[in-house]
């Protein structure tokens, strides 16, 4: 499947991407004012890049941390069964935490890893996922934001790859197959 061929249309620039990503940083710092140190969680690997605009923008003390969670391997289909493969290197017990993820999709990543992270006890446990497909949703789930809520299209680029490719595009694109199976 992965090597169908395609082509990429874009879908939001990387100009929009990075005036959404002001107007969040400032409603985000606005929740978090006066916090000792936010724990700003990034989820591997879709969220890298955008994590590391997000925190630029933060006017917050901020600690950066990873974790990973099991994923589509090299498919267009969710596993629906979430596994933690990698866990954060700090505590975050009394701590306010912002996870960051690319794509909320069927709801089963966020779901799962915010009940996981719940069980630490953190003081405030808020989310963000940069793009939304409310359409695709199979579990309820909502993060505190969106930076843009998008049709039931596979999208790449921004971090977000497909079969591992795609992650180093700017912008976010749509994958258009150009070949019938
Ligand atoms: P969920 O568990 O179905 O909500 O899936 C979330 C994860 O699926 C995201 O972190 C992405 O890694 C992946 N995903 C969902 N939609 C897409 C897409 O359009 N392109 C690439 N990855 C996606
Ligand atoms: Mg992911």
């Amino acid at each position: 499947m992965t090597d169908r061929k395609y082509v990429i249309d874009q879908m939001i620039s990387a100009k929009s991407i990075a005036a959404r990503i002001e107007e969040l940083a400032k409603e985000i710092a606005g929740e978090f004012a006066g916090t000792d140190k936010l724990v700003v969680v990034g989820l591997l690997r879709g969220s890298f890049v955008f994590i590391a605009d997000l925190v630029r923008e933060l006017d917050l003390p901020v600690e950066v941390d990873f974790l990973e969670a099991s994923s589509y391997g090299d498919g267009m289909e969710s596993s629906r069964e979430v596994r933690i493969l990698k866990d954060l290197r700090g505590k975050i017990e009394g701590r306010d935490v912002l996870v960051v993820e690319d794509i909320v999709d069927t709801g089963y990543t966020l779901t799962h890893v915010t009940k996981f992270l719940a069980t630490r006890k953190p003081a405030r446990l808020r989310s963000i996922a940069l793009l939304d497909k409310p359409s695709r949703r199979e579990v309820p789930f909502t993060a505190d934001w969106t930076g843009f809520t998008i049709p039931d299209e596979f999208v790449v680029g921004y971090g977000i790859d497909f079969a591992q490719r795609n992650r180093n595009l700017p912008y976010i694109g749509k994958v258009r197959f150009t070949e019938a199976v």
